[in-house]
């Protein structure tokens, strides 16, 4: 399932036509691979204003190897990343700084080349011109992400006062390889305490992870990012899947549990499987996701029923489970739910699935104070065209426009989902609560 354009226009031969003819040229992105360093080339790092966490950041590099070239220099080499801290605007005239330390900055950018911008919260400004000035960046940054090329992305963390050690692992995540899909996203940080002391390669070690759907798709992939990173798995999926996922969890050492989730004693008997062989659970991937299309003109109980049963009633009723069982869910939980673009945008034909992932992302925001209180957070994950097996199927003309329309020019991989679902389950996430993160290469869809 490779992207036989993308490869053709990486060709030599490929390359000279697509160029001649003004073609898009997508890039070979960026993904990471254990042991490869954080970014490939050096970073300069810029503050607009009196900016609070230009240090923070610093460390951040220089704790992964990465050399800090001041914003001036000339030396011509290709820059792995572009970091500002906006912290400090406080006016719409302090953004001159933004566009004046950008714009060269930009024109060294290698590719998979990574722009970063730090920003307070403009619903925290001290006056209508600071949450202007703060608001603006967005504009920015989304704006940004639509001109960089080569597989570059731009993104915004949006820091309130005190939430600066919830920092470093997001900006480690929007630096590296595991975000090369996830392009011109807010995402906003809280203050909480956050755990030291997380192995960079395996920051999920000791962990145990549920994920549901782990047979085969998506749910296969997160269930092999997550292992890969240290987490003890215990791969969920329906009985007639059972084969599948015995294999997937063979493969990385983990479990395999057969589970319809809509069945009623489902969150019971999950339950009374991780108590009995684990004690206890740290990260819950609720990934299992069906489609019935139709117009909703033409949609019977049949197709509506079972969706909502599976994308969203099972999430509802297996977290609320979770919670309520004592102890089982452990200090620094991380729940991490599976919504979908279509869930923003909405989607002919997918009413029923549409609904139900945009009620996970309202279920998620819901719970995340309750969730904080636990020292535990809940998250969304909205993936935008993934090349799955389902996709592949699709008539090679929607498919070809539905995997050109972002940025990036190009389908995202199961891999980068779950990428994106073994970062939020990070310790070092802890300040990433409530949110929904796409990975979506910025579709336009919906945005
Ligand atoms: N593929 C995409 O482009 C895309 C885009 C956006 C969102 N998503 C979402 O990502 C998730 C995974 O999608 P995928 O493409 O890998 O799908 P998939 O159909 O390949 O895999 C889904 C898995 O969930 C399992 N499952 C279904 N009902 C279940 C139940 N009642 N109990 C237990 N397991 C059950 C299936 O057996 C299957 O193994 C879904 O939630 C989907 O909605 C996918």
């Amino acid at each position: 399932m490779g992207d036989w354009y993308r490869d053709f226009a990486n060709s030599g031969v490929g390359s000279t036509l697509v160029e001649q003819l003004g073609l898009p040229r997508p890039a070979v992105l960026r993904r990471h691979e254990p042991g490869a360093p954080l970014l490939t080339g050096p970073a300069v790092v810029g503050t607009a204003g009196e900016g609070r966490l230009h240090e923070t950041v610093i460390r951040v590099l220089e704790d992964a190897g990465v050399p800090v070239q001041p914003p001036a220099a000339t030396d011509g080499e290709r820059l792995g990343a572009v970091l500002l801290d906006a912290t400090g605007v406080t006016s719409p005239a302090d953004l001159a700084a933004v566009h004046e330390f950008l714009a060269p900055a930009l024109r060294r950018l290698g590719p998979s080349g990574r722009v970063l911008v730090l920003a307070g919260p403009p619903s925290d400004a001290g006056s209508p011109a600071q949450a202007a000035a703060r608001q603006a960046l967005e504009g920015l940054v989304r704006s940004v992400a639509k001109e960089l090329r080569n597989g570059a992305t731009a993104n915004l963390l949006v820091v309130p006062a005190g939430a600066e050690a919830a920092v470093p692992g997001p900006v480690r995540f929007f630096l590296s390889g595991r975000s090369a899909y996830v392009d011109g996203q807010v995402v906003p940080l809280t203050a909480t305490d956050v755990p030291a002391g997380e192995d960079a390669e395996r920051p999920l070690a000791g962990k145990v992870a549920v994920v549901t759907g782990a047979a085969r798709g998506i749910g296969a992939s997160i269930a092999r990012v997550m292992a890969r990173d240290g987490a003890s798995v215990v791969g969920v999926d329906v009985p007639a899947a059972g084969q599948s996922l015995a294999e997937v969890a063979n493969e990385i050492g983990g479990t395999a549990f057969q589970l319809d989730i809509t069945a009623p004693d489902a969150a019971q008997r999950l339950i009374a499987h991780l108590r009995e062989r684990h004690g206890g659970v740290d990260i819950v991937v609720h990934n299992a996701g069906i489609t019935r299309d139709k117009l909703l003109v033409n949609m019977d109980a049949a197709r509506w029923n079972p969706v909502m049963a599976v994308n969203l009633q099972a999430q509802l009723d297996t977290t609320q489970a979770l919670l309520d069982a004592d102890g089982l869910l452990r200090t620094g939980a991380r729940v991490v739910c599976v919504s979908s673009q279509s869930g923003i945008a909405g989607n002919r034909g997918q009413t029923n699935y549409a609904a139900s992932k945009a009620g996970v992302i309202g279920m998620v925001r819901a719970w995340a104070p309750a969730f904080a209180e636990r020292g535990a957070t809940i998250n969304a994950v909205a993936p935008g065209f993934i090349v799955t097996e389902m996709t592949a199927t699709m008539p090679f003309g929607t498919r070809e426009v539905g995997s050109r329309i972002n940025s990036l020019q190009q389908g995202g991989l199961p891999v980068d989902v779950a990428e994106t679902i073994a970062w939020l389950s990070q310790p070092s996430a802890a300040g990433v609560n409530g949110q929904v993160v796409r990975v979506c290469g910025q579709s336009f869809l919906g945005a």
